[in-house]
C-alpha cells in the first residue's frame, strides 16, 4: 500500500497486511450495515497516541490527496466516521480519552475519544452535586456527540452539551494546534454542532459542568392500549398486537415536588409515588440506559460494546403542532403494521426554548414541542435485509410527513440520515443533495458554517458538495 510508505513516518499504522487491522477496524464500527465485508475499506488506520500522529496524519493526507475519516466512539449512524466512496483512511482517536475534572472550577477537559459513560463516571468520582447534559448511551464518544450537538436528558434544564463547552483543543486543516483564542470565535462556533469532521480533528473540550440535585428522581410506566396509553399519547389494536408506550422520566429533586408538579400538568400519566425511585444523578445515566437500579456505576465504563450484529437505521423529525389523536391512531396501526419501528418522542421546554437558534450551529430551539428519533433495527444480514428494513424505515418517514416541520423538513445531525437529501431513489447532483441536508440540520445557520469551512479548509467550486455536506475534511 502507498499510505504506509508515504505516510512512513508515523507509527500506529496498520494496513490490510497487518493481521490487526480488520480487528482494529471491527471493534468500533457500532453500525452492522457498515461492517459487511463488501463494504469500502480505508487504505489505513492511524491510531493517535499523540498529538503529532494527529498532525502528521492530516499533513500526510492532505499531501496525497487521500481523504481523512476521523473516528471518536464509533457510533455515527451511517458509518462516516469509517467508510467513504472515496480513497480514504481512518484517523482513530480512542486513545485520546481522558477526562480531568476541575472540581473547583466546575470544569473538566474532556478528551474526544472519552466516552460519554467514562465522562459521568469521572465526575461521580469527584462529586455527586454536577452532572453534565449529554447522551444516553455510555459508548458514544465526545467527539462525534459534542460535535453534532449532544443531546439528552438534562436539556430543558441545562440545554444540549454544545450549550455547556467553554473551550477547545483542536488540529486544523494545516496542521496547527489551536484552543479556543487561537482558532477564533467563528471556529469555535462552528464545531459546537456544525459536525467536528467538516472544520479540524478535535483533540479535547472544555466543559462546564452542571448542578444537580444530591438525589434525582427517575420513573419508567408503561402503559398499552388496554391501560390507556392512548389517551396519554388512544389507539386501536387491528389484531392481538399492540403498541406499548413508555414514559421515562427524570426529575431533579424529589418525589414529593415530582408528583405535585404532575398531579397538575400531567394527570393523565397517573403517575405513583411507587413508580418513582429516588437515586443518584450518576445512576441515573445507568437507569436511563435500562439497567436496573442497583447496578454499579462501574458499568458505565465496562458497559458492552453494543450486540454482536447490529443493522440499524436512524431519522428524526421535530413536531411543532400537536398531532391529533385520530392520526395517533393511525400512526399506531402503522407501528403494527410494519412492526420494525420504533420511536423515541423527546419533549421540549425549559432551556431549549430559550437559547436563540443561531448561538450554536444546532438551530432547532424554541418552537419545538418534541423531538422524534426513528429506529429500526434488525439482525439478519445481506443486501435483501438491508433493503427490507431501510424500505420500511423510509417508508414510516414518508408517512409522518403530515405531523412534522416543513420547510424545511428539520433533521437532528447526530442522527445522520444520509436519504435526507434526496428523493428516493435519488438521482439528483451530489451538491443538491448537500445543499437539502445542510438546510435540514442547519437552518439559517448554514451560511454561517459554509462561511467558516470555506475560511479554514478552503475547496474548488467544482467540489461544493463537500462544503455544503460539511462532513470531512476535504483533502
Ligand atoms: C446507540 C446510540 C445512541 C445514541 N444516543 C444519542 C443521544 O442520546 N443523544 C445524541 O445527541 N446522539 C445520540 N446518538 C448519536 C451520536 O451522538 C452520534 O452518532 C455521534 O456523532 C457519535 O459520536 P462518536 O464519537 O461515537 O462517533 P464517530 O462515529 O466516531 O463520529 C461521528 C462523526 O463525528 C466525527 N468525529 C468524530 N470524532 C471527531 C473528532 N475528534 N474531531 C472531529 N470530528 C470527529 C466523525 O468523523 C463523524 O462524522 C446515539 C447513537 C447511537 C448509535
Ligand atoms: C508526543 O509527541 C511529542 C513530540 O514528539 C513529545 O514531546 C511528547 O512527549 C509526546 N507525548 C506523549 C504522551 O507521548
Ligand atoms: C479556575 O478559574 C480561575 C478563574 O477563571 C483561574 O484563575 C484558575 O487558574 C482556575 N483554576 C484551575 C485549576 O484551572
Ligand atoms: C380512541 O379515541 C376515539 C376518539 O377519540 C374513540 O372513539 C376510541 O374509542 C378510543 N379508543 C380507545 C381504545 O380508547
Ligand atoms: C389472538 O390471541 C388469541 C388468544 O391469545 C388467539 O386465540 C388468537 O388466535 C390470536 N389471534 C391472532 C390473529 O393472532
Ligand atoms: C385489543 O386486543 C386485546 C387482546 O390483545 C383485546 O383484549 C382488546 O379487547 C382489543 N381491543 C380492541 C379495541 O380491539
Ligand atoms: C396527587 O394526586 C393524587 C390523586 O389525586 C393524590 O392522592 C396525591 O396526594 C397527590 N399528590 C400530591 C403530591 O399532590
Ligand atoms: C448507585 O451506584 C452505587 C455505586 O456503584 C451502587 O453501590 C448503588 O447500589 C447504586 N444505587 C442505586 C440506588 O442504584
Ligand atoms: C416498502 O414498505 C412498505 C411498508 O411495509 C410496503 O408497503 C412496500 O411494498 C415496500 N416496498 C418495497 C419496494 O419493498
Ligand atoms: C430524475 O430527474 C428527472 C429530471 O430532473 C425528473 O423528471 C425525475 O422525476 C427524477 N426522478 C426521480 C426518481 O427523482
Amino acid at each position: 500500500m502507498i499510505v504506509d510508505v508515504i505516510c512512513a513516518g508515523l507509527n500506529n499504522i496498520y494496513t490490510a497486511k497487518d493481521n490487526s487491522f480488520l480487528t482494529i477496524l471491527h471493534t468500533l464500527t457500532y453500525n452492522h450495515r457498515f461492517s459487511a465485508p463488501t463494504a469500502p475499506k480505508p487504505l489505513a488506520i492511524v491510531v493517535a497516541r499523540n498529538e503529532s500522529h494527529v498532525q502528521g496524519t492530516i499533513l500526510c493526507a492532505k499531501e496525497h490527496g487521500i481523504q481523512i475519516r476521523i473516528r471518536s466512539g464509533g457510533h455515527d449512524c451511517e458509518g462516516l466516521s469509517y467508510v467513504s466512496d472515496v480513497p480514504f483512511i481512518i484517523l482513530d482517536m480512542f486513545p485520546f480519552d481522558s477526562v480531568l475534572v476541575d472540581i473547583v472550577n466546575q470544569s473538566a477537559w474532556v478528551q474526544s475519544g472519552a466516552t460519554l459513560g467514562a465522562l459521568y463516571y469521572n465526575i461521580a468520582k469527584h462529586t455527586n452535586l454536577h452532572g453534565f447534559p449529554a447522551g444516553v448511551c455510555p459508548n458514544v464518544g465526545a467527539g462525534g456527540h459534542f460535535s453534532g450537538g449532544g443531546y439528552g436528558n438534562l436539556m430543558r434544564k441545562h440545554g444540549l452539551s454544545v450549550d455547556n463547552i467553554i473551550d477547545a483543543k483542536l488540529v486544523d486543516a494545516n496542521g496547527r494546534i489551536h484552543d479556543r483564542k487561537s482558532m477564533g470565535e467563528d471556529l469555535f462556533w462552528a464545531i459546537r454542532g456544525g459536525g467536528g469532521a467538516s472544520f479540524g480533528v478535535i483533540l479535547s473540550w472544555k466543559i462546564r459542568l452542571v448542578p444537580v440535585t444530591p438525589r434525582v428522581t427517575v420513573f419508567r410506566v408503561k402503559r398499552d392500549i388496554e391501560n390507556g396509553a392512548t389517551d396519554v399519547v388512544n389507539t386501536t389494536n387491528s389484531s392481538n398486537k399492540t403498541v406499548e408506550v413508555t414514559f421515562i422520566g427524570m426529575f431533579l429533586g424529589q418525589t414529593e415536588g415530582l408528583m405535585s408538579l404532575l398531579n397538575h400538568s400531567f394527570p393523565e400519566l397517573g403517575l405513583v409515588q411507587s413508580d418513582c425511585n429516588e437515586i443518584p444523578w450518576i445512576n441515573s445515566t445507568l437507569y436511563w440506559y435500562n439497567y436496573p437500579i442497583g447496578s454499579p456505576i462501574e458499568t458505565l465504563v465496562n458497559a458492552p460494546k453494543g450486540p454482536e450484529q447490529y443493522y440499524f437505521k436512524t431519522m428524526s423529525d421535530y413536531v411543532k403542532m400537536p398531532i391529533p389523536k385520530e392520526s395517533l391512531e393511525s400512526i399506531w396501526d402503522l407501528m403494527i403494521k410494519v412492526e420494525r419501528v420504533r420511536m423515541e418522542w423527546n419533549p421540549y421546554g425549559g432551556k431549549m426554548h430559550e437559547i436563540p437558534p443561531s448561538e450554536t450551529p444546532f438551530p432547532h430551539r424554541s418552537g419545538n414541542l418534541f423531538m422524534i428519533e426513528y429506529l429500526t433495527s434488525w439482525g439478519e444480514d445481506g443486501v435483501i435485509a438491508n433493503n427490507v428494513y431501510l424500505n420500511i424505515s423510509r417508508f414510516f418517514y414518508e408517512y409522518m410527513a403530515p405531523y412534522v416541520s416543513h420547510a424545511p423538513r428539520e433533521a437532528f445531525l447526530n442522527y445522520r440520515d444520509v436519504n435526507i437529501g434526496a428523493n428516493y431513489p435519488s438521482n439528483e447532483t451530489r451538491v443538491e443533495i448537500a445543499q437539502s441536508y445542510g438546510t435540514k440540520y442547519f437552518g439559517g445557520n448554514l451560511e454561517r458554517l459554509v462561511y467558516v469551512k470555506s475560511k479554514v479548509d478552503p475547496v474548488t467550486s467544482s467540489d461544493m458538495n463537500r462544503v455544503y455536506h460539511l462532513c470531512s475534511i476535504n483533502y
